[in-house]
């Protein structure tokens, strides 16, 4: 008999949905050729959800994400909704999700595709063959600290964000970073702003502890201040297997090793919470780029990211990475056939739909199985 997954849908706004189509076809094609079953369920989150319940996520939708197998997230935001209060903005459904959920552990590997390796701003040979994981804290730090928001202080106005972390926040953090290095190439970049930050003090200090006294002797350590980390990842990127950070740096560290890519476009993400008695934990997987509302509704958005986001799900939530392997091969193999969607296209190459590049997707999943 085989095993039945609850999947939840969000596909949110802007070219969300018309990425998520491809990827329900993906899973679709796992679950028929496979012994898995999906049971996909849809549901509204960011712009969509506030503009049916005047809410970016309701209780009912996160009782869903809570007791689903996995979360399928394509993308919140657009200008439709700049004037909306803050509370109720579309990324605020997603920061309530993360939170909530309590998935703090945000991977973004970053890959260059031998095909797409010219498409980069960067010369060919400092990107190509590139393998970054970026592990992105995602419930704490300034994206959650308190303090927040305007008050008066002698006599001005003023606004305040917070930098928090516990050590328990940096532990279980650091944690997943090691034990994914020790799966990769067994070196690990811990990023702050110690020269500056009393947070960024602590955190070297208790991620030098984990180091030292967790049983982690087989892993390379090295601490490196954010500014120098960006200016390194332009710098030569290969020189980084797994980097560490906290959430407000691995934001913008990952659009940058994004970048390295060459489209933020391809770049799938999985956000972890803690794994329960029986070895489950709760996760949320979404592509890197947003919602793209200047192309949203014309069929010309890049549904790879999703894509290989789903495989990342198989991989990391359903322990079927030989089915997250395929997925990633024919992503290859159409790349390689010279398939593109807009944002990927490069000269003498077809440019292709969002259905077009599903289409061609799948045709290699055939072949290739
Ligand atoms: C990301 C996004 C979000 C973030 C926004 C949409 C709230 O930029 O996932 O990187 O800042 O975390
Ligand atoms: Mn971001």
């Amino acid at each position: 008999m085989s095993d039945t997954k609850k999947l939840l849908i969000l596909a949110g706004d802007g070219i969300g949905p018309e990425v998520m189509t491809e990827v329900r076809r993906v899973a679709e094609w796992i679950a028929k050729n496979r012994t898995i079953n999906f049971d996909m369920e849809d549901g509204l989150v960011g712009g969509a959800a506030y503009d049916a319940h005047g809410t970016a996520l309701d209780d009912t939708t996160l009782q869903k994400a809570m007791d689903a197998d996995a979360v399928l997230l394509g993308a919140v935001g657009g200008p439709k909704w700049d004037d909306v209060a803050r509370e109720h903005r579309p990324e605020a459904g997603l920061l309530a999700l993360r939170k909530e959920m309590d998935l703090f552990a945000n991977l973004r590997p970053a890959t260059c595709l031998p095909a797409l390796a010219e498409a980069s701003t960067l010369r060919e040979e400092v990107v190509s063959g590139l393998d970054i994981m970026i592990v992105r804290e995602l419930t704490a730090g300034v994206y959650f600290g308190q303090p927040r928001g305007m008050q008066t202080y002698e006599g001005q106005e003023r606004c305040i964000d917070t930098q928090s972390y516990t050590k328990a926040e940096i532990e279980r953090v650091t944690e997943v970073a090691f034990d994914l290095a020790r799966k990769r190439n067994k070196l690990v970049h811990s990023v702050e702003k110690a020269n500056v930050m009393e947070s960024g003090i602590f955190w070297r200090g208790v991620v030098s502890d984990m180091h030292k006294n967790g049983g982690y002797s087989d892993i390379e350590l090295q601490h490196m201040y954010a500014d120098n980390c960006a200016m390194q990842l332009v710098r030569n990127p290969k020189q980084f297997d797994v980097i560490v950070t906290d959430n407000l740096f691995g934001d913008i560290l990952s659009d940058c090793a994004a970048m390295l890519t060459g489209s933020l476009g391809m770049l799938p993400s999985a956000s972890l919470g803690a794994k329960d008695a029986n070895g489950k934990a709760k996760a949320l997987y979404e592509p890197v780029h947003g919602s793209a509302p200047d192309i949203a509704g014309q069929g010309m958005a890049n549904p790879l990211a999703s894509i290989l986001s789903f495989a990342m799900c198989l991989r990391y939530s359903f322990d079927m990475g030989a089915e997250a392997d395929l997925i990633e091969n024919a992503a290859q193999a159409v790349l390689n056939g010279g398939i593109r969607t807009a944002d990927i296209m490069q000269k003498g190459k077809a440019k292709v739909s969002t259905s077009v590049m599903g289409d061609s997707l799948l045709r290699e999943m055939d072949k290739l199985a």
